[in-house]
C-alpha cells in the first residue's frame, strides 16, 4: 500500500511539475502549434517554423523543446535553431532519422503539431569577450546560430567554421554570413571549402597565429572531443552541447544523464552545454550506443 502511495504521489507530482511548474505547455485546444513556414534544407534535414508564442517570448540561445507530433506521438528533443518574439514564431531544425521525425516531415504548413513544450534546459552560457570562433558539424549548425548571432549581439568577434560530408551538408552558411566576420568551410569529400574535418580548419586558424578567447563546438560527439583535443593543450575555453537520449526532459528519469567534472549532469536540466574540457565524451559515446538496438526495433513496429 505504502509502495502504490508513494508511485502515485511521485506520478502525480511529476504530472503536476510538467504541466503546472513549468507553464511551458501553453496548449490551449488543440490547433495551438501552427506550422508557418517549411524548408528543407537538404536530403535529410528540414527546417520549420512554428507558431509557439510563450515558448518564442521566453527562450534563449541554448535551450531545447520536445515536440510531439500527433496524440500518440513520442517526445522528440530538439534544439531552437531561431525564435521571433515579435511574430512568436520557434524554429527548429530537424535530421529525418526515425519515424516520429518522418512524421514531423510529413506536415505542411498550415497545419499542427500537437505539443511543443518549452524553454527547456539552461540557456547557453555566453561571455563577453574579444573572438569566438563557433565550430559546427552537420545538423549541430542548427544551435550554434543563435549562440553566435547572440554574441555578435554582445559586440563579440565571431567566425564560424561549418563543416559536413559534403556541400550539401552544409547548412545555413548564408545566414551565418550575414553577422560573422569569417565563415571556414569544411567537407569531407572536398565539394566545398577545405578538404577535411572542422579540427583540420581550426589547426589551420590556431598554427597561423589567430587568437580565439574561446570555442564553441557544437555537433557530433566525436568531432565535439576531437575539437576539445585542439583547444584543451592550449587552453582555450570550449563550451560544447550534448544532446543525450532524452525522455522526460525535466530532470526525472535520468535518460539524459552523463558525467562532467566528475560528477552526474542531466544534460536537460544542468545543460545542454557544457564545459567540454570536463565532459567525459567516451561515456556520452557509449550510452549514445546503448539504445540502437530498442530505436531500430520501435522504427520497424511503429513502421507497420
Ligand atoms: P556528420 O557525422 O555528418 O559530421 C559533421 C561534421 O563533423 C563532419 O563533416 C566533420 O567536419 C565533423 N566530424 C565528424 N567526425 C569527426 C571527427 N572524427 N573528428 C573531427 N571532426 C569530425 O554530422 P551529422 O550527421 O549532421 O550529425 C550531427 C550530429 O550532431 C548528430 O550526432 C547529432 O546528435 C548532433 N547534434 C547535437 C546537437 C546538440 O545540441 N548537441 C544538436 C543537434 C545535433
Ligand atoms: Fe529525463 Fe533528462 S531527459 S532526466
Amino acid at each position: 500500500m505504502a509502495l502504490f502511495l508513494f508511485f502515485f504521489l511521485f506520478y502525480k507530482v511529476k504530472t503536476s511539475i510538467i504541466s503546472n511548474v513549468y507553464c511551458i505547455k501553453e496548449k490551449r485546444g488543440i490547433e495551438m502549434y501552427k506550422i508557418v513556414s517549411k524548408e528543407t534544407l537538404n536530403s535529410a534535414v528540414e527546417l520549420m517554423e512554428i507558431e509557439a508564442p510563450f515558448v518564442a517570448n521566453k527562450c534563449e540561445a541554448g535551450q531545447f523543446i520536445i515536440v510531439r507530433v500527433d496524440e500518440d506521438g513520442e517526445r522528440v528533443p530538439l534544439t531552437i535553431a531561431d525564435y521571433d518574439r515579435e511574430k512568436k514564431t520557434v524554429t527548429i531544425i530537424y535530421q529525418v532519422v526515425g519515424y516520429s521525425t518522418e512524421l514531423l516531415s510529413k506536415k505542411k504548413v498550415g497545419e499542427y503539431v500537437e505539443d511543443f513544450v518549452g524553454p527547456l534546459g539552461m540557456p547557453a552560457p555566453l561571455h563577453k569577450c574579444d573572438h569566438v570562433v563557433g565550430v559546427a558539424g552537420g545538423v549541430g549548425a542548427a544551435p550554434l546560430y543563435p549562440q553566435l548571432r547572440k554574441l555578435h549581439e554582445m559586440g563579440v568577434k565571431v567566425d564560424v567554421i561549418i563543416g559536413g560530408r559534403s556541400a550539401e551538408f552544409v547548412i545555413l552558411k548564408e545566414k551565418f554570413e550575414e553577422f560573422c566576420d569569417n565563415v571556414y568551410i569544411a567537407t569531407d569529400d572536398g565539394s566545398l571549402g577545405t578538404k577535411g574535418f572542422v579540427t583540420t580548419v581550426l589547426q589551420e586558424l590556431i598554427d597561423k597565429g589567430e587568437k580565439i578567447d574561446e570555442v564553441i563546438s557544437i555537433g557530433p560527439l566525436i568531432m565535439m572531443k576531437n575539437v576539445v583535443n585542439v583547444t584543451k593543450p592550449l587552453d582555450i575555453p570550449t563550451a560544447v552541447s550534448l544532446n543525450p537520449v532524452m525522455i522526460d526532459g525535466t530532470g526525472m528519469c535520468g535518460g539524459c544523464r552523463v558525467t562532467v567534472g566528475g560528477e552526474t549532469k542531466f544534460a536537460c536540466v544542468d545543460g545542454p552545454d557544457f564545459d567540454g574540457f570536463l565532459v567525459d565524451f567516451d561515456e556520452c559515446m557509449k550510452r549514445q550506443g546503448m539504445f540502437k538496438e530498442e530505436e531500430h526495433e520501435c522504427r520497424l513496429k511503429n513502421a507497420q
